[in-house]
């Protein structure tokens, strides 16, 4: 196995004389193979994968010589390569199922056998493993998202792809380090009777440990394609709206507070973005929003400006946390606190003028028609009769039948 070959430096020429030097000293023509061979087992971790892997042929001749190992894995969830060096013969690490797994191992020498440098084999052993291709196509759920809200419960949500057929139900199930086997979702959101979600209590997720999701499902047509999502939990917290927002006004000063939102999210790791809308002489309103760390902030008050309105949010600090969501807005305060709204021109109601016209549409002819009735007629009586029947002929329009 340590077969005698060609030397293993291979630096410049200029450095001529030190390869001649290094040669006679150290480049004995040793090398080393990769390892034998390479597997993974999945223990049903939802991509918790075992990489497994055997030394090569003949090391255990070498005496004074230390074995280790290089591995570099396609890192699915960050999509990049890492690399790690262990002097075990195994490593455990998370893949996304969906793509491939993809392991390189190279065997590294040290010791008094290689003067104390580090020999590494030119090659690998490589394992390359292709999803499994199940699942009815494109029915994979799609904007996984998991909200931690208020850090008081866990909300996890998914929309249906549009081609996912009548009848299909989805699971979710997921997994961290410390739990044997993966777990089915506690409580499921429904709409319509479909899942859509699920809701895990404050308890049931742990802090600063990669969650791992995964959404499969059935449908009459056969399984559905399954979705793997890692996430840690304290970069998915959102805080609740705040709801104690002060505006005092002194000399030509405005001062802005406000308290963190109740409950247990640390006020220290919150960031605050404070809106700011302005509504000058002419009435137009010009917003400004100012990132903050305090739970106050100070205005000078401008006397061109008719009204200062405010409203803050807050999210977690990248001091705490890699990432957070936005709460929603609080109320909005204004200074001067109310303007005159102009009284509203009293309106009525439109239902009330078709009526009004309507009728005025059906009395007209009746009388235009009196009129020439009363010019042509010149007894009172008949007048009279006229009128009446007019009276009794509009009230049965205005009178429903009983
Ligand atoms: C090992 O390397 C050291 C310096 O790094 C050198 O002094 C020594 O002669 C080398 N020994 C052999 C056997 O090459
Ligand atoms: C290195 O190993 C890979 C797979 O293990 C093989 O495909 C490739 O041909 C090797 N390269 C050399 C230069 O031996
Ligand atoms: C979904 O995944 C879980 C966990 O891996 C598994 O136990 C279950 O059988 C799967 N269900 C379907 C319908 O594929």
């Amino acid at each position: 196995m340590m077969a005698t070959s060609k030397c293993w430096l291979l630096d410049p020429p200029v450095l001529l004389l030190l390869i001649i030097w290094k040669e006679s000293m150290q480049c004995n023509g040793l090398t080393v193979n990769p390892p034998e061979s390479i597997s993974v087992t999945d223990p049903g971790h939802l991509g918790q994968l075992e990489i497994t892997w055997d030394p090569p042929k003949g090391l255990t001749d070498m005496a004074e010589c230390s074995v280790t190992y290089h591995l570099e894995y396609f890192n699915t969830y960050k999509n990049r390569w890492s690399a790690v060096r262990t002097s075990r013969r195994t490593y455990t690490t998370q893949f996304d199922l969906m793509k491939n797994v993809e392991v390189r191992v190279y065997t590294l020498l040290d010791g008094p056998c290689t003067n104390n440098t580090v020999l590494k084999s030119k090659n690998y052993t490589e394992l390359i493993q292709n999803p499994p291709n199940t699942g009815v196509t494109g029915t994979e759920i799609q904007d996984f998202t998991c909200v931690f809200h208020n850090m008081e419960y866990v909300e996890c949500e998914w929309r249906r792809s549009p081609k996912t057929p009548a009848n299909s139900k989805q699971n979710l199930y997921y997994w961290y380090k410390s739990l044997e086997l993966a777990k089915e979702c506690p409580n499921y959101v429904f709409l319509d009777g479909v899942r859509i979600g699920c809701n895990f209590s404050k308890k049931s997720l742990p802090n600063f440990m990669d969650v791992i999701f995964c959404v499969n499902g059935s449908s009459p047509e056969g399984p559905l394609k399954t979705t793997f999502t890692s996430l840690k939990i304290q970069n998915q917290v959102k805080p609740a709206a705040t709801e104690k927002l002060y505006l005092q006004a002194g000399g030509d000063k405005l001062e802005l507070q406000w308290e963190n939102p109740a409950g247990s999210v640390p006020g220290q790791c919150l960031e605050w973005q404070v809106e700011h809308n302005q509504e000058g002489p002419n009435g137009k309103i010009s917003k400004e929003e100012t990132l903050v760390e305090d739970t106050s902030l100070a205005f000078r008050l401008s006397t061109t400006v008719k009204k200062n309105c405010f409203r803050v949010r807050s999210k977690m600090s990248k001091y705490c946390v890699d990432k957070g969501f936005w709460s929603d807005w609080s109320h909005q305060v204004c200074h001067p606190e109310k303007t005159e709204v102009p009284p509203e021109p009293y309106r009525v109601p439109v239902y009330l003028c078709a009526a009004a016209a309507m009728t005025a549409m059906l009395m007209l002819p009746l009388c235009v028609w009196a009129m020439i009735k009363m010019r042509n007629s010149k007894q009172e009586k008949k007048l009279d009769s006229v009128l009446s029947n007019l009276f009794t002929k509009s009230s049965t329009r205005v009178i429903p039948d009983v």
